[in-house]
């Protein structure tokens, strides 16, 4: 896992960095300032003009975008994270959170552990990446930065049953990595709070924090004819392998955030070992008993 980390230094001994994918990129982030449960302060005064004018850009083109596209509690919570001009204080919006929901935001050096992610949802704590992308990653960057956590994930986290959906989900994590089904609840997550799509009268609509930060995903995902989009199936998702570096070859549907905490409410115990005879899925496949949007 790369660099060296000082276990016997006294203070601040700092976190074994963590990075994406396979592990061939250096991490981003300072871990060094990082506690055990990898929290860290998010040193709001060392960002600079460049900085807030980056988050206001990414804001504002993305708020553009919402009307017919996002999902209404999205909409209806995104104006929380306060004026665009600049990177959200994360203490004051969490107190605005822990009002609402129970919920509040943490900062984070960057990618944290399964464990460590798992055990801060648990207890209502989302954590939040702290450094902001570079200019020249505007449209695209790889790594989740303070911007796709922040305007991707917290709006949702004031809708009650969503946010009592992500609690439970950090208790089921803290259950699949003592019975080593964690990559199953990893496609569960991916395919509802990164790129879940949900049906509303009005239409498909997105709730999916990786497509509502993302310039382009977001109209792709739900107006373009090339991706499929497929009913909400646990199972069927759980056996579902996903693409981090491209667009989604499928979405999946839901019906509504009571679904959803429904549906993921029971026992996965006896789930993950079908699941693991089941065997796993491309993901552009199609079964025949795909609900087809
Ligand atoms: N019900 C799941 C279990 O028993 C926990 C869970 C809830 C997982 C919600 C994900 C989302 O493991
Ligand atoms: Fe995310």
């Amino acid at each position: 896992m790369g660099a060296e980390v000082d276990f016997h230094s006294g203070i601040n001994q700092g976190v074994a960095p963590v990075t994406y994918g396979q592990g061939d990129r250096p991490p981003r982030g300072d871990y060094a300032t990082a506690r055990a449960d990898y929290t860290c302060e998010q040193n709001w005064g060392a960002y600079t003009a460049a900085d807030h004018e980056l988050y206001r850009r990414l804001y504002e083109r993305q708020a553009a975008q919402l009307p017919g596209l996002a999902c209404d509690e999205f909409i209806a919570a995104v104006g929380e994270l306060g004026a665009p001009a600049q990177i959200p204080r994360f203490d004051a919006l969490s107190e605005k959170l822990m009002r609402a929901t129970r919920w509040e935001i943490v900062a984070v050096p960057g990618l944290i552990p399964e464990e460590a992610f798992f055990a801060l949802l648990a207890q209502r704590r989302f954590p939040v990446t702290g450094w902001i992308r570079k200019p020249e990653e505007f449209d695209y960057v790889v790594e989740p930065d303070v911007f796709h956590d922040l305007f991707g994930h917290v709006p949702l986290l004031f809708n009650p049953m969503f946010a009592d959906y992500m609690q439970a989900y950090g208790a089921g994590g803290l259950k699949a990595s003592r019975l080593e089904a964690c990559e199953y609840l990893a496609r569960l997550y991916w395919y509802t709070v990164e790129f879940g799509l949900i049906n509303t009268p009005a239409g498909l609509r997105a709730y999916g924090a990786g497509i509502l930060s993302s310039a382009g995903e977001l109209r792709h995902s739900v107006q373009s004819p090339q991706p499929q989009r497929l009913g909400f199936d646990l199972e069927r998702i759980m056996r579902t392998r996903y693409t981090i570096d491209s667009y989604q070859a499928s979405y999946f549907v839901i019906d509504s955030f009571q679904q959803l905490f429904e549906a993921t409410a029971p026992d996965f115990t006896p789930i993950y070992r079908r699941v693991a005879n089941a065997g796993e899925l491309a993901a552009d496949s199609r079964l025949s008993t795909d609900r087809v949007f």
